[in-house]
């Protein structure tokens, strides 16, 4: 019976084998999946309890068989058929006019001809070298010095997006290049896994992709979840008939992909050195937002017979250049941990750095968040340290370097008592953080307070800057922000560096502050957690701040965006003695607005904008679009999805789309970040 059934099991295990591997392709390669990972998983169960049922008809291009052998003793030692050339690199946009003028002179070009270069992302992986013989995968090898390298095809035919066979007509031998990385997303999951079970974090992901390709066992590799993008040549012998020989980069890389190669989708051509800048530029604006790391970009002549003739000098091709970014990570010494005393008392940990250049700017300070990430990472002062600024974002310590660390160092603690003014500090366990409970009694909070009061989006009191609030405060010229009320010039005339005309450009500023908007007031007395959002909201729905101040927990949870924790937060400001008397000192030194008319946070007919209709599109930077039409309703308009004849205006925030190319074409008005949160202002006053 068995017998007899045979063919038709090994013609249906093949039949799955090549959907599989086929489904594989599509999802990997051509990024375009046909069926969903749960038909994927069943198809995938069916041929492993098949082949567990005959197992003398497993093939090893069983896609079971990605992590099929046994752990190994060491590796083996390959010898490169053709040598792994390393890249000349170019760290400014001079350098790589260098290398476009030399290419050209070399092959004795007029300087003026563009030439073309095949444009490709830098990953920050490693480089290996694959071998397929008639289709089949049979060896895949580190680069090591480049003339050999070890054998680890047991470790790279566990990375889901190499094909262990190749599709189509495919040459004799094959031998391609590529780089193994990890994804950002593969990676934060590693660490989180790697947090939960005790073990150390990986430091970035191409340490992690180092650590996964050495392993002896293939199981181990398998977790760690690589990728790879092919993007050179090593060999090609014996071309299958009727397919012609690449004669550019860019169609050798296309050619892979036919035969179901992964290549990096992000490559383009670029006709001159010009055209080259610019997709550096756009490469480095795209960095961010990519899902793996990269350094740079490798330009490449892109005719292979040009790249001949230009050959090669050392270990490099004299055709191709790595245009580096500049480094998002560098290592550097944490010279001792302080405590940062913030606006509400709560204590932020800095590491004080030896400066360095990192992420293009020179680094001296690192925030480290709060004490559980000091915890986690056990940093000390001593300590060796990697730094990371990547984009924008402020600089962090992303590891130590343990065997860097000198014999003698102590565990960072939380200090007991506030370093500016000796109160004690109190620990807390939610959300990690800990506060000094001076309360004003503390010069920094009561410095960090006054700098929040004065700011731009709260009081918005011009030339009251962060530098002169300090020394008034150090001066005893101000201890709470309702003495900023009663300041004088001479007062700001008697410190250093202070003229008659700056001082007096202040007290004005001062002066002028006293007329404000209930939002404004209430957002700049700084109560915990009461953003300018939240602070608009109170505003339209009480109205005046005898009745804000009356409000209970229930009455406050019915506005929109206020939770217990705010609730809880306002009425603590307003219990508090020593603030409800700043408070009440600040109105009696003239702080008023206009009366606001308190608006039923569910009527839409009343309030200003009634009759007008919004439509809000793209992306905001200081509230969401759900947040902005809370406050568009707030105050009485409507707000809906679609533009029409009848929308009032379309709001457009970044990255906008056709929703503002259509209020365009119909002539409707189109309004930025700016301009809402004027026309919300204007309105809440
Ligand atoms: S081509 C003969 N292309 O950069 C040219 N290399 O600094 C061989 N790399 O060893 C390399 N992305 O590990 C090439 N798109 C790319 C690359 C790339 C990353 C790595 C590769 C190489 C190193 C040289």
């Amino acid at each position: 019976m068995a017998k007899k059934q045979k063919p038709d099991i090994s013609k249906e295990i093949a039949q799955l084998r090549d959907e599989l591997n086929e489904h594989n392709r599509q999802y990997h390669t051509l990024d375009k999946p046909l069926i969903s990972d749960a038909e994927y998983d069943a198809l995938y169960r069916q041929l492993v309890s098949l082949e567990e049922a005959h197992p003398e008809l497993v093939t090893p291009d069983s896609p079971t068989q990605r992590v099929g052998s046994a752990p190994l003793d060491g590796f083996t030692q390959v010898e490169h058929t053709v040598p792994m050339l390393s890249l000349a690199n170019a760290f400014s946009l001079d350098d790589l006019a260098d290398f476009d003028r030399r290419v050209k002179t070399r092959l004795k070009q007029d300087l003026r001809t563009k030439i073309d270069y095949a444009a490709e992302p830098k990953l920050d992986g490693l480089a290996v070298s694959l071998r397929y013989e008639n289709g089949l995968l049979v060896q895949g090898a580190t680069r090591g010095d480049g003339a050999r390298g070890e054998d680890i095809t047991q470790n790279l035919r566990t990375i889901w997006s190499l094909p262990i066979t190749l599709t189509g007509k495919t040459p004799a031998v094959l031998e391609v290049r590529g780089e193994v990385f990890m994804r950002n997303a593969d990676f934060d999951a590693l660490n989180k896994a790697a947090e939960k079970e005790g073990r150390p974090r990986f430091v970035n992901p191409r340490n992690a992709a180092a650590g996964a390709l050495r392993q002896l066992d293939p199981r181990k590799t398998a977790e760690r979840k690589l990728s790879i993008y092919i993007y050179a040549m090593g060999l090609i012998d014996g071309m299958p008939k009727g397919v012609a020989q690449p004669m550019l980069h860019t169609d050798m890389l296309a050619w892979f992909k036919k035969m179901g190669l992964p290549i990096n989708t992000e490559s383009d051509l670029c006709r001159g050195s010009d055209a080259c800048f610019a997709y550096y530029e756009s490469l480095s604006d795209k960095r961010a937002g990519l899902a793996y790391a990269i350094d740079g970009v490798v330009f490449k002549v892109n005719d292979l017979a040009l790249q001949e003739s230009l050959g090669q000098v050392s270990r490099a091709p004299r055709w191709a250049i790595a245009q580096k970014f500049p480094a998002e990570e560098a290592t550097t010494v944490v010279e001792s941990i302080d405590f940062q005393v913030g606006r509400t008392g709560a204590l932020t940990p800095v590491a004080r750095l030896k400066s360095v250049f990192v992420g293009g700017v020179t680094v001296s300070n690192a925030t480290l968040h709060n004490m559980d990430e000091v915890k986690r990472k056990d940093i000390r002062a001593g300590d060796t340290v990697v730094v990371r600024r990547a984009g924008d974002v402020i600089p962090e310590v992303v590891a130590i370097i343990p065997e860097k660390r000198p014999k003698k160092t102590t565990r960072t603690t939380l200090p007991k008592a506030c370093p500016v003014c000796g109160s004690p500090v109190i620990e807390s366990e939610e959300m990690a953080v800990s506060r000094c409970s001076g309360g004003l009694a503390c010069g920094a909070q009561v410095k960090e307070g006054i700098k929040h009061f004065a700011s731009r989006r709260a009081m918005d009191i011009d030339g009251l800057g962060d530098k002169l609030i300090e020394q008034l405060v150090d001066e005893h010229c101000i201890a709470s922000v309702a003495d900023l009320y009663r300041l004088t010039q001479e007062q700001i005339m008697a410190l250093p560096r202070q003229g008659e005309k700056s001082a007096s450009k202040v007290i004005a500023a001062i002066d002028k502050s006293r007329t404000t908007t209930f939002a404004r007031f209430l957002f700049a007395l700084g109560i915990r957690e009461i953003g300018e959002t939240s602070a608009r909201h109170l505003a339209a729905e009480f109205g005046s701040l005898e009745k804000l101040q009356k409000a209970d927990i229930e009455r406050l949870k019915k506005v929109a965006d206020v939770g217990q924790v705010m609730a809880q937060n306002i009425i603590g400001f307003f219990d508090n003695v020593q603030q409800r008397e700043v408070v009440e000192q600040l109105i009696n030194l003239g702080i008023h607005w206009p009366e606001v008319k308190p608006v039923g946070s569910t009527t839409e007919s009343a309030g200003p904008l009634a009759g007008n209709t919004y439509v809000l599109t793209g992306t905001l930077s200081g509230m969401t679009r759900d947040e902005a039409g809370a406050q568009l309703r707030a105050l009485g308009a409507k707000v809906t999805g679609s533009v029409s004849a009848n929308t009032t205006a379309v709001i457009a925030g970044d990255k906008a789309g056709s929703k503002a190319t259509k209020a365009e074409a119909l002539g409707i008005a189109l309004l930025d970040e700016e301009q809402l949160m004027t026309l919300l202002e204007q309105h809440n006053d």
